[in-house]
């Protein structure tokens, strides 16, 4: 793995917003993974930044999202839709037609999940995902488990996770119970991986990502099984890494 560690989540955000734009100047029409959570929004200001002074284009784009809550509509506040839609699309020029994200309403879910796999099959993979990490060390929604799943599937929610997420609900009742999620497999077959992490409540799990042993509880160790993988983070989720 390739660390960058930096000041703080401002530095952090404009960092990863750089490394994000070098694929979208190299290839017009990337695909590019993306990921919600708070620790993304400020790289999505910064992206559009950089759309907004005319440093890029992404009409010719494509964007892969990583989860989505099952039951809530698009236009649910909470959904990652409403989401990506609300800190990006309708700021930059990007073909919404052009950005996917699971449909967590799908009447057929298995199917949604199949046929997410053979999207981004078909559009020639992922050039590069980002990722956040989970404070019990998630990736999209890889709950820590006995076994993980390679492929796009549903996926309950883990009670840390559910009470993580719930600072955006009105109520822990409101908070879904499940979702769909990329698999491990789906997210090691991006070409290249760039996860973004800020805050001390990240120093530790950050720290077995970077070299625990490759364990199903804590789904981020995956990564260091991955060639090209880079972490954007902040000194204070940087801290307890082995130097
Ligand atoms: C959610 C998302 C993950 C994200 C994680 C951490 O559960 N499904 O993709 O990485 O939260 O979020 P945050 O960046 O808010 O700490």
């Amino acid at each position: 793995m390739k660390i960058t560690v930096v000041k703080d989540y401002d530095e952090m955000s404009r960092e990863a917003a750089e490394f994000m734009a070098q694929t979208i100047k190299e290839k017009n029409n990337a695909v590019l993974g993306l990921a919600t959570g708070s620790t993304p929004e400020g790289l999505y200001s910064e992206l559009i930044k950089k759309y907004k002074n005319g440093e890029l284009d992404f009409s010719n784009i494509t964007t892969i999202n990583l989860d989505e809550y099952v039951g809530l509509k698009g236009d649910h506040p909470q959904s990652y839709r409403y989401f990506m839609n609300d800190k990006l699309f309708n700021h930059i020029n990007i073909n919404k037609a052009n950005t996917y994200v699971p449909n967590g309403l799908a009447e057929n879910i298995e199917e949604e999940c199949r046929n997410y796999d053979k999207r981004i099959e078909k559009l020639g993979g992922i050039d590069i995902q980002l990722l956040g990490i989970g404070n019990n060390g998630h990736i999209a929604f890889n709950e820590p488990e006995e076994e993980l799943s390679a492929s796009t599937h549903l996926t309950g929610l883990t009670q840390s996770t559910i009470e993580a997420n719930s600072r955006f609900f009105d109520s822990m009742e409101e908070v879904p119970k499940t979702a769909l999620t990329m698999g491990i497999g789906t997210i090691l077959r991006s070409k290249k991986i760039l996860l973004v992490a800020s805050g001390e409540s990240k120093a530790e799990v950050v720290a077995k990502m970077v070299s625990g042993k490759i364990t199903t509880k804590v789904p981020a160790t995956m990564l260091q099984l991955h060639s090209d993988v880079t972490l954007i983070i902040d000194e204070a989720a940087a801290k307890l890494i082995n130097k």
